[in-house]
């Protein structure tokens, strides 16, 4: 068995830092498109890439910000709450919003494209996270709500946000949460 060991440490203690924790500055362009080209290594049948990702960078966030606030308005969506919404997007200096992007296929199930949607988003998590960056998905109404992804993001009938993955730098090392033992969860066939 060939270990690699510090790969090994890293998926048995990996955690995603809380958003309120993430800071600027955030990776640059270089560092950012390198990350996501590994990340892009997901499962994926049938080679269809059922996905796509839009970038919301420094300058770009404060676009994000008033279509948040604008749609969030519109559907009465809780002003603390929305406060939350745009100061977690103020203060992160990258978002990645994952799309999941179904392919018309006769031989892979729509279910199998979105769970390979589902896996992209935890690479990006994963690979910001092994590199040094502080990192979370999270969705709520924002990746929900049909108008505001068709607005902020150019959404067809047949795609939806998966999820988007906060991304910035970040002071104390998170503290962890509980986490299920694998003797509860597993049973032998
Ligand atoms: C699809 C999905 C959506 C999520 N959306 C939210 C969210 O909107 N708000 C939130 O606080 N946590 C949300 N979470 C949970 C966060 O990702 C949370 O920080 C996560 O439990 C951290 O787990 P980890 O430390 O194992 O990476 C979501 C998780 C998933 C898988």
């Amino acid at each position: 068995m060939k270990i690699n060991e510090s790969a090994r440490k890293f998926f048995a203690n990996r955690r995603s830092v809380s958003v309120k924790g993430l800071k600027g500055p955030g990776p640059g362009l270089e560092d950012t498109a390198k990350i996501i080209q590994s990340a892009l290594r997901v499962p994926d049948h049938g080679k269809l890439e059922p996905w796509r990702a839009i970038l919301i960078s420094e300058k770009s966030k404060y676009k994000f910000i008033d279509i948040i606030d604008r749609r969030g308005r519109e559907i009465a969506i809780d002003s603390g709450k929305l406060e939350k919404n745009k100061r977690n997007v103020l203060n992160t200096p990258l978002i990645i919003a994952v799309i999941c992007s179904p392919k018309e296929s006769p031989k892979i199930p729509e279910i199998e494209q979105i769970l390979s949607a589902g896996a992209l988003c935890l690479n990006i998590l994963n690979n910001f996270l092994v590199c040094g960056w502080g990192a979370n998905w999270l969705t709520g109404w924002m990746a929900h709500d049909r108008k505001f992804g068709e607005e902020a993001f150019d959404l067809v009938e047949t795609e939806f946000v998966a999820g988007f993955i906060y991304v910035g730098d970040y002071g104390e090392n998170p503290t962890d949460r509980p986490r299920p033992k694998a003797e509860d969860k597993i049973t032998w066939f």
